[in-house]
């Protein structure tokens, strides 16, 4: 695996993989590497021969300083994991190289408003405007996002399809940990006894999706079940709990359409986030963790 910072070189590497007509993948992170980043690699490698991986914390989308500067990272054991996942092309932009005298940003309006993005400002903001980056510079031909940050991969479908870019968008299911606590680089955070708590997120999502496939459609009841389950985990704070369009993100009344139940709450310092698609089927909705 090649590893580079130099925005040059990834480029020219690039052109000569497609030159031999290779198809590049790309899985763009904030490194710290668990089976959710390298599940990307996978199914990147399915639809590509030639894979790059970006690892880079970027500042512009942290909202608070702290969590910036606690961001978890480990080079080696990341440069590790990504060459065994099969990464052919590791870069490592460096900050001056991606911001120095930066004016511009892009924005996608309206879904960015929602969820994470009401309490988090600008954090979309700064997602858009790295990866529309990333893209410049790699060129990729298809990019894969996880749907832990569903509202993440479907800011970046809207951006791509508003901005033409010519690359592919593939979202992929969520990896767990054994219990059901999604993998994040933040988990790292967590004291044992903050992950045993972390458990109620999944629980209460379970719950709802037995609530909602056996034919509630009350928005209140849904949400309440999660509430009370995660309530009585004691965590430091829940952000929001909401069941949103999938394709507007705006906050539905009654499940009668493709939906998101999603959450965000802190346990101790750590915020987690986590999300189940509700899909319409015949008879009624199923839900996919
Ligand atoms: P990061 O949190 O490192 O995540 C990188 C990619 O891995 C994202 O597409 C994310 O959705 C995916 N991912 C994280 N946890 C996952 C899990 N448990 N299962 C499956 N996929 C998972 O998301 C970012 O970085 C940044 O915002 C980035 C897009 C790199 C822009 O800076």
């Amino acid at each position: 695996m090649k590893i580079t910072g130099s925005i040059a070189e990834i480029r020219t590497i690039v052109q000569n993989a497609r030159k031999e007509g290779k198809r590049i993948g790309f899985v763009p992170t904030m490194g710290y590497l668990h089976k959710g980043h390298l599940s990307l690699v996978e199914i990147s490698k399915q639809h590509a021969d030639f894979q790059v991986m970006s690892i880079f914390v970027n500042r512009i989308q942290f909202n608070d300083k702290k969590d910036f500067e606690d961001y978890p990272r480990d080079f080696e054991r990341d440069f590790a994991l990504a060459q065994s996942a099969g990464v052919h092309l590791m870069f490592t932009p460096d900050e001056r190289d991606m911001y120095q005298n930066h004016l511009t940003y892009v924005e996608v309006e309206s879904l960015s408003k929602y969820l994470c993005g009401a309490t988090r400002p600008g954090h979309f903001r700064g997602v858009c405007t790295v990866v529309s980056k990333l893209f410049n510079i790699v060129l990729p031909d298809v990019s894969v996002f996880g749907r832990k940050d569903i509202q993440q991969a479907l800011i970046i479908e809207k951006m791509v399809h508003d901005l033409n870019f010519p690359i592919q968008i593939i979202t992929a299911p969520t990896i767990r940990e054994e219990g059901g606590l999604a993998m994040s680089s933040r988990n790292k955070h967590l004291s044992h006894d903050e992950r045993t708590r972390a458990l109620s997120i999944h629980r209460g999502l379970l719950k709802a999706k037995s609530l909602i496939e056996s034919g509630n459609r009350n928005t209140t009841e849904i949400k309440a079940v999660i509430q009370k389950e995660i309530e009585a985990a004691h965590p430091q704070k829940i952000d929001y709990i909401e069941l949103v369009s999938y394709n507007s993100l705006h906050p539905i009344e009654k499940l009668d359409e493709k939906a998101i139940l999603a959450v965000a709450a802190f346990f101790g310092n750590t915020r987690l986030i986590d999300n189940m698609l509700i899909h319409p089927c015949e008879g009624g909705f199923t839900c996919e963790l």
